[in-house]
């Protein structure tokens, strides 16, 4: 199967951004995680990270009939955005929502999650292997 990893604002400053929040490992760490776990399930992944919300969701359209699963952090975007939930159901492909701290320990404001009313699962507060329990979740899902 082929999983699309992808990561919204900020997140491309790991291990420099609020490393007491988000961890020391860097965003290089965190694609090495997720290609070693693509590697161990015998499936492809792509990964992309934006700082722009239009970018992506022209990323999410573009998975369209070329992608099995994704898995999102949408960071802020996650508090704001319809347009990525939107895109996301457009698409229909299932998705995992990840955030490498737990949100509902954090302010009023990221209380709200848009992505997350059509999201398979959302998995907070694991730092970077958040995302391998995401793909492993999906790859067990779809193996279904
Ligand atoms: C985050 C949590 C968001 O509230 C924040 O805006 C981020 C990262 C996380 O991974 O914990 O940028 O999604």
């Amino acid at each position: 199967m082929k999983f699309l990893v992808m990561n919204g604002p900020n997140i491309n400053m790991l291990g420099v951004r609020e490393p007491d929040i988000y961890g020391k490992q860097d965003y290089k760490a965190l694609c090495q995680l997720v290609r070693d776990t693509a590697a161990e399930l015998g499936d492809e992944v792509e990964l992309f990270q934006s700082n722009h919300e239009g970018a992506l969701v022209d990323r999410i359209q573009e998975a369209f009939g070329k992608t099995d699963a994704i898995v999102i952090n949408p960071a802020a975007y996650t508090h704001t955005s319809v347009a990525l939930l939107d895109a996301l159901k457009a698409v229909g492909i299932p998705y995992v929502e990840v955030h490498i701290s737990d949100v509902t320990k954090r302010e009023d404001f990221r209380q709200v999650s848009f992505v997350r009313q059509a999201a398979l699962k959302t998995i907070m507060g694991q730092g970077i292997e958040g995302y391998r329990q995401a793909m492993l979740f999906l790859h067990d899902h779809l193996a279904k």
